[in-house]
């Protein structure tokens, strides 16, 4: 069942009902300043750190769920409604939401009127914007009372949730121009240098700022008092919750619209400048941002700027072919995740709250893979941040603060796969970019400018960090963790409240991952060459022996049969082998196995995949493990103790499903690989949004696997690295258009569904259109370049500037 329809033309989805079967979201903002937003409006917005500049208050997990964000109420003659829907719930004549790339229009109509709230941050600003037009559909004038609502968080979205003892005390606000601007200054006479407001581009009838005042104390969020009197009470917040809200009265003839742009702006003030005489906040940045956004075509050029923006960045790689969902998911809406990631990390959405987790190490380095086509200069700068928590013994933090930059020392280390996530960064950015330059750039490890080094030092000690933490049989050490956060092999917890991952009670000396074995094999090669390319002969060398020494050490201690086995836990006993009664199978050394080319020439490799394919294939995508844990085993940590079918507890983990997708491609499989996509790719899961329930536009982390209550219902969408590898998968290995070091590899890998297509891809200034034949039957592709047969899948990098014409037949 549907709940909208995409409109590709305007890259758009397009929502019809408000009653869809969660809240289905979208992100608006670029650079400074962020925001979420519902299909009825909900959310919140914030200023760089979702923790600590947040604007709007927004309560999670409540009931109903998705209240609070911004609401405009209409009374007309004693009918109050809203075009979103929520919060009154008043039935709607008609309800459109259009969720577009930076932007949402929510459109509703009731009664012969129709009202349509256009909500985006435009570039360079740090405001979201509102632009409301209400029209009179009817043939009789109408008197509306129309009723503008945000609520304000008190900046620190923690304490805001948390410290009311003080928090009810020290709310503060400034009325300005009769009510048409409201500012939020909470705190600014103490230690903070900016404050927020809320303007309306016309007069006002009246206004309010006290959050009491505009309910009543005992009433919900569909019944302000404000609204059903349809008068505002020019109330003037002092403690308590404030708030902002306009009141306007709008005369509307038979047919005539009229338009409102509402600016919610951020502004920060020079510490010597703050006031404008005692008690009174220097209004001026404010002023220069209202001033901005004051009229309707002051809008249309800043949505037309941002359009061009978006055509800009997805200009960079584009696919046309047959099938309009793979087009849709290459070109508009896999990307757009990607960059949402970039933006977001894991820290703001309807499932991370915004006040936990900084930039994960290994998390952003995955990351980067999805959007360093988009964005380079910016993955550049990333990687340079990420590289400054590493220790100076290779090993890493696990997660950063974005503000800071800063290793989080809650977490610490010991998560053993991360140093290996930064050589697989690094190595994908300058296959992108050609920019060997940043090996040279000196780093420090740990913050600390005197232990600068280079960039290329770096990979050494993480290359290096692996070879100095191998165990009893030659693997890895696993630490606290690899990949799967919950595989914690060195944590034995009894203790209810305890962290899975932080509680380091065993020596760390024997448990053993495969997965980081395969994940050394894969990074090896691009290593070894960058090691080559700076002249280091010998490092590259130890780094191709290392990686076929390892490769036997896969093979010899690794294999279960039928295929790789995951691990050996603290006491020396396999974990995921045959020999166990539950969990016998993994997927993740499936996958980083293979794509690292363990096996393939053994018939290891098709082994392993059949079996996958066997045990671990769903109609909703593949699941991690099986069986599943139905028990909680101290010796493994967290992946026991979810309920079975559920996240690392054999759910279908849409982020390690690309590995096997790829892993097929190695062993020339396309027609499985692009089944296996098109079982977890939104777009592909339209009509069952019953069952997925989140966002048919973007990937989820997680949907629940065939052992658990709920098979096929999805979690956790939007901040994954399930958005980044996806879209290697996709791009790179099926539709087979992928950077290397010397040229742009051209090796499709489908299977025989989607006939002919033709990939534009822009590589380091250049333009590659790539007009592919496929007959899916996969093996070796014929290119012709330029007119050109050449031999091999390379086609080398053409200066800047130039088009290239690529022709393929495979
Ligand atoms: C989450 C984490 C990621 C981890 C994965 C599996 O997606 O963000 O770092 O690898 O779970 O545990
Ligand atoms: C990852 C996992 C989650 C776990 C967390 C712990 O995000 O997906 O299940 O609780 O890591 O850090």
């Amino acid at each position: 069942m549907r709940f909208g329809y995409f409109d590709d033309k305007n890259r758009e989805y397009v929502i019809t009902t408000p009653k869809t079967p969660y809240p289905w979201i979208n992100y608006l903002g670029s650079e400074n300043f962020f925001a979420l937003v519902s299909h009825r409006a909900g959310g919140y917005c914030f200023y760089r750190d979702a923790r600590l500049r947040r604007l709007m208050r927004y309560r999670y997990n409540n009931v109903p769920t998705d209240v609070g964000g911004r609401y405009f109420y209409i009374n007309d003659g004693g009918d109050v409604w809203n075009p979103s829907y929520a919060p009154t719930k008043a039935a709607l004549d008609a309800f459109e939401c259009r969720h577009g790339l930076g932007y949402t229009r929510i459109t509703g109509e009731r009664k012969g009127v129709r009202a349509s709230l256009l909500m985006f941050v435009p570039m360079g600003h740090t405001a979201e914007v509102h632009e409301l037009k209400i029209k009179n559909t009817s043939s009789a004038p109408k008197s509306l009372k129309v009723f503008s609502f945000i609520e304000w968080c008190l900046w620190n979205a923690y304490d805001d949730m948390t410290n009311y003892q003080r928090n009810f005390s020290t709310g503060e606000v400034e009325i300005e121009r009769g009510g048409s601007t409201i500012y939020h200054k909470t705190e600014y006479r103490e230690r903070r240098d900016h404050y927020a407001f809320y303007n309306v581009n016309a007069p006002v009838a009246g206004f309010d700022t006290d959050r009491e005042t505009f309910f009543g104390l005992y009433n919900d969020w569909s019944a302000p008092d404000v609204a059903l009197k349809g008068a505002s009470a020019k109330s003037v917040a002092s403690g308590w919750a404030p708030i902002a809200s306009h009141g306007l009265d709008v005369e509307l003839a038979p047919g005539e619209e009229k338009t409102f742009v509402f600016t919610l702006g951020y502004v920060e003030v020079a510490r010597e400048e703050k006031w404008e005489k005692p008690g009174v906040i220097n209004k001026k940045p404010a002023h220069a941002l209202i001033e901005k956004f004051s009229s309707p075509e002051q809008v249309d050029a800043a949505m037309k700027q941002l359009g061009g923006h978006w055509s800009k960045l997805l200009s960079n790689y584009a696919v046309e072919s047959t099938d309009e969902k793979l087009n849709r998911t290459v070109n508009i809406w896999n990307p757009y995740q990607c960059m949402v990631t970039f933006n977001m990390s894991r820290s703001a959405s309807y499932f991370e709250t915004g006040i936990g987790r900084g930039m994960g190490f290994r998390d952003s380095n995955q990351d980067l893979l999805g959007f360093v086509h988009l964005v380079p200069e910016r993955a550049r700068e990333r990687i340079i941040d990420i590289a400054s928590t590493q220790f100076p013994d290779g090993s890493a933090y696990h997660q950063y603060q974005p503000l800071t930059k800063r290793g989080n020392n809650d977490v610490g280390s010991g998560f053993n796969d991360d140093p290996l996530w930064l050589i697989f960064g690094v190595a994908a950015y300058i296959r992108e970019t050609g920019d060997y330059k940043i090996l040279d750039e000196q780093v420090s490890f740990d913050n600390d400018p005197k232990t600068k080094a280079s960039l290329f030092e770096h990979l050494k000690r993480s290359f290096n960090y692996t070879l100095n933490n191998l165990g009893p049989h030659g693997l890895p050490l696993i630490g606290r963790a690899d990949w799967n956060d919950c595989l914690n092999l060195n944590c034995f917890s009894e203790t209810p409240d305890e962290s899975f991952q932080t509680t380091g009670n065993r020596t760390g000396r024997t448990a053993e991952s495969v997965f980081i074995a395969g994940m050394f094999v894969g990074v090896a090669p691009d290593y070894a060459y960058l090691a080559e390319k700076l002249g280091f002969a010998d490092e590259a060398k130890k780094a191709r022996a290392e990686s076929a020494k390892m490769s036997g050490t896969i093979l010899q201690h690794g294999w279960d049969g039928e295929w790789f086995l995951r691990a050996y836990d603290f006491f020396g006993n396999k974990v995921g082998s045959k020999e166990n009664k539950e969990s016998q199978i993994f997927i993740e050394p499936q996958g980083f196995c293979i794509m690292a080319g363990v096996g393939v020439e053994g018939g290891q490799a098709k082994k392993a995949l059949d079996s996958v394919k066997e045990r671990l294939d769903t109609k909703y995508g593949i699941v991690l493990n099986n069986p599943p844990y139905s028990e909680y085993h101290v010796e493994l940590g967290e992946i026991s103790s979810y309920p079975q079918g559920y996240k690392e507890n054999a759910g279908i983990f849409c982020h390690n499903n690309p590995w096997v997708i790829i892993a097929e491609t190695v062993i020339g499989r396309g027609d499985r690989a692009f089944e296996y996509w098109k079982k977890i790719a939104p777009a592909y899961l339209e009509e069952q949004s019953e069952v997925h329930r989140l966002e048919p536009y973007v990937y989820a982390q997680m949907i629940a696997g065939k052992d658990a209550v709920r098979h096929g219902e999805a979690k956790n969408s939007w901040l994954t690295g399930t958005a980044a590898w996806n879209f290697v998968a996709i791009s790179q290995y099926l539709l087979g258009v992928r950077p290397d070091f010397d040229g742009l590899r051209v090796h499709p890998c489908l299977g025989g569904e989607v006939g002919k297509f033709t990939v534009t891809r822009k590589c380091r200034g250049a333009e590659y259109r790539i007009h592919v034949t496929n007959s899916g039957k996969g093996g070796s592709p014929k290119l012709t370049v330029d007119g050109k047969p050449v031999a091999g899948d390379l086609v080398p990098y053409a200066r800047p500037g130039a088009t290239v014409i690529v022709d393929c037949e495979v």
